[in-house]
């Protein structure tokens, strides 16, 4: 669907909320188990924006500023509605780096080009960034700033979605939150070695759920706003993650990691042991 405003630029968030809205619908089909899942990441897309909106309000971000960060919220994901329909999966290693893909899409249906070159630009590296394990060397503080927001806005949706999952019976889990990893014991070495160095777990070193669990809890290393961590302390939205770190040597760069930590009283989570 090719953008076709006539709009003096930037142009509205209302009418941006429209194309979304429009792009997204075309994905649905009549098989209720594909559009369940192209819902779960409209939703996503949309409650990213509310997150991105409450830390922006919390560090005084508005006008112009606040309205390229919603920007990138609302389309940070936009790649995964055509990786579903091509693959039937939003695992990217079985398919395609699905950051990629939304910048990809975003080029080719114009959606930026009421934007200035810059903002463009600074929308498209955000959401380029935003699924990576860190961010790139030598970035400018600007660019910095928008991609901690996104990345911040993101896993605080994930870690909301992912403790209600699994606080749920397991009858009524869908497997496309594990990532179709198998619920087998214990942990992969690597996974606690990524722990160990005080950095994000990587992808490719998930070999069963309770990887991806620590993987979430990694996240903890990489959260850049004050706002975000009283919101994962206040929504419990960390306690699956962290119930898995039973390990010390998991608890204590994580604790060690953040000085942010220890001012939002997060050193204060219960950890429990509870690997199968
Ligand atoms: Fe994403």
């Amino acid at each position: 669907m090719k953008w076709t405003s006539m709009e003096a630029t930037p142009p509205r968030f209302e009418t941006l909320q429209t194309w979304f809205r429009d792009h997204t619908q075309s994905f649905l089909s009549t098989v209720s188990e594909h559009d369940r899942n192209i819902v779960l990441k409209i939703e996503h897309s949309e409650r990213v924006v509310a997150e991105i909106e409450s830390i922006c309000s919390s560090l005084g971000v508005k006008g112009e500023d606040l309205h390229l960060a919603k920007t990138m919220a609302l389309f940070h994901d936009i790649g995964r509605f055509e990786q579903y329909a091509r693959y039937e999966t939003y695992v990217d290693r079985d398919s395609v780096n699905h950051a990629d893909l939304s910048v990809t899409v975003l080029r080719r249906e114009g959606v930026l080009k009421d934007f200035g070159p810059d903002e463009a630009e600074l929308i498209l590296r955000a959401i380029a960034c935003h699924n990576r394990a860190a961010l790139p060397e030598g970035e400018s503080p600007r660019h910095l700033f928008f991609e901690r927001l996104l990345r911040d806005a993101d896993k605080l949706d994930i870690l909301r979605v992912t403790t209600r999952y699994y606080e749920s019976p397991e009858s009524q889990r869908d497997r496309i939150l594990d990532l179709d990893l198998p619920n087998s014991a214990g942990v992969s070495r690597d996974t606690c070695r990524d722990i160990e160095a005080g950095r994000i777990v990587r992808l490719e070193h998930l070999h069963n759920i309770n990887d991806f669990k620590l993987l979430q809890a990694s996240w903890i290393f990489d959260v850049n706003f004050p706002r975000t961590l009283a919101q994962i302390r206040d929504a419990g939205a960390s306690r699956v993650a962290m119930e898995v770190s039973s390990h010390a040597l998991i608890q204590k760069p994580i604790l060690d990691s953040n000085p942010m930590l220890l001012k939002t009283g997060m050193g204060m989570v219960p950890i429990c042991a509870r690997l199968p």
